[in-house]
């Protein structure tokens, strides 16, 4: 059978064979909340369900579609490649593309004294810093920030700044310590020990969606020297200008010991990321005739990951992302705090660039103010997951929650959000608060989401929904 009728044939029940074999919980989640759609066409900044409903992408793959879906000069890099029958992996890492991929992303980034280490993942790349530090400097700590996301692979999680990821998973790396953002008092006091590798840490977290102050950045990287510790700065989210820049450390002016990049990189197609490594770092790594092979992975210069990369790079420049990134988010930002002067549920809009959180907060209203209270009883960021569901199911918006304890919304729109589309997401967010003071959030979510709810607030406030005997 060919790909094509296997796809046809399995399609409609791709979501019920995710659960089956794959993700069953997840799944299981995404059903509860109405969310388990199946999506058969994919296009710059849409998605398009069996029933060819049209759904604005905002949640973009989690970031990795930052070029927009599907994008044609990155598809036909790959069809090229393909279609060429060019010999893959043939010697080890020696690929036709990776060079240029290398090239292009240096330049991108202005950091010519460096090497790149391609990688398969954002957790990998997160492993391969870790290492690296560790090797150059013989120092077993390492530092990162609350809050922090690094990644799902054992030394990542040793630096996530969020406790539920480590529940169960003790012991960590020896030894990590977590500082508060933005805080030089406490980065000057825990370098000053002089046992550090590494400080990890992403210019703007994408659980939190709190941007690092370039001057802290910058002090950063100057007490890093000061004290032969590596900064590694992780722009797996921010870069390749989501955030305005094309790399948000390297616009402050700051030269990172490592960069850590993937999501946008290879246009959403092929599992890339680059682990770029400023000469000096790389050459004390990289230390006797035989360290070649000290790291490298067998399928990061596959032909196919560096053709998307270099198409991805290509495309990004063509449309000048960063100042697309600028005008996009302003647009947005502008019209979601118009919208808080109707809607008092809005707090704040945080994030920059197109990494956007939007924060609620409790209502004057009381019919809708009560039913905030009684489900935060269940779940602090209830309103958050009410909003992001009935963005989804009633407006046809696809937003997501962030990271833990955050009652918002995160978006990651593409760069090829248009006007128009920017204008159609904050209509949209209109359309559902406006029907949150009608008829309250706990309407959003499906009926068993809602009675699973209800359950925890039962619980948590016994006599609850109980008759006066
Ligand atoms: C900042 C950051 N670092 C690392 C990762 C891990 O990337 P991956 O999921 O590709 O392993 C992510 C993923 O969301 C991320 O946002």
């Amino acid at each position: 059978m060919s790909t094509n009728n296997l796809i046809e044939e399995h399609l409609h029940s791709s979501a019920h064979m995710a659960k089956k074999h794959i993700h069953p919980k997840l799944m299981k989640m995404m059903e509860l909340g109405g969310m388990a759609s199946v999506f058969e066409r994919g296009e710059g900044a849409y998605l398009y369900d069996m029933k060819g409903e049209r759904y604005l992408d905002f949640l973009s793959g989690g970031g990795v579609h930052f070029v927009g879906r599907n994008h044609p000069k990155v598809i036909q890099a790959m069809q090229d490649v393909l279609s060429a029958n060019y010999p893959n992996l043939a010697i080890i890492n020696a690929s036709i593309l990776g060079g240029i991929a290398a090239e292009k992303l240096k330049e991108l980034m202005d950091f010519p004294d460096s090497k790149v280490v391609f990688a398969n993942s954002g957790s990998e790349a997160t492993e391969v810093a870790l290492r690296f530090a560790r090797y150059v400097t013989r120092r077993r700590r390492y530092l990162y920030l609350d809050g922090a996301f690094h990644g799902r692979t054992w030394g990542a999680i040793s630096v996530n700044g969020w406790a539920a990821m480590k529940e169960g998973m003790e012991p960590m790396l020896p030894t990590c310590t977590p500082l508060p953002p933005n805080d030089l008092g406490a980065l000057r006091r825990e370098l000053a020990r002089g046992d550090v590798a590494g400080i990890i840490m992403e210019p703007v977290q994408g659980m939190t969606l709190i941007p690092l102050d370039p001057g802290y950045m910058r002090e950063a990287a100057r007490l890093c020297k000061e004290h032969g510790t590596l900064l590694i700065a992780d722009e797996v989210q921010t870069g390749f200008g989501r955030c305005g820049e094309w790399f948000l450390s390297r616009s402050y002016g700051i030269k990172p010991d490592i960069i850590t990049t993937s999501k946008t990189i290879s246009g959403g197609h092929m599992p890339v990321s680059a682990v770029v490594v400023s000469e000096e770092t790389y050459n004390r790594v990289y230390d006797k005739f035989t360290s070649g092979p000290f790291y490298f992975s067998t399928f990061a210069e596959n032909n196919l990951a560096m053709a998307a990369t270099v198409a991805t790079i290509e495309a990004l420049k063509d449309i000048d992302a960063p100042a697309r990134a600028q005008v996009i988010s302003q647009r947005i930002r502008d019209g979601v705090m118009k919208l808080a002067e109707k809607h008092d549920v809005i707090d704040r809009v945080i994030g920059k660039g197109l990494m956007i959180g939007i924060i609620f907060k409790e209502s004057e209203q009381l019919a809708l103010k009560v039913q905030q209270r009684v489900l935060k009883v269940a779940e602090p960021t209830f309103f958050g997951a009410a909003v992001n569901v009935d963005m989804y199911t009633k407006q046809k918006v696809i937003v997501q929650v962030p990271g833990p304890g955050l009652n918002a919304i995160k978006i990651l729109p593409p760069a090829v959000t248009s006007d128009a589309d920017a204008d159609y997401f904050v209509q949209a967010l209109d359309n559902t608060l406006t029907s949150f003071y009608k008829t309250g959030p706990a309407m959003a979510l499906g009926q068993s989401a809602v009675k699973d709810t209800i359950k925890t607030v039962k619980e948590a406030l016994p006599g609850i929904g109980k008759k006066n005997s």
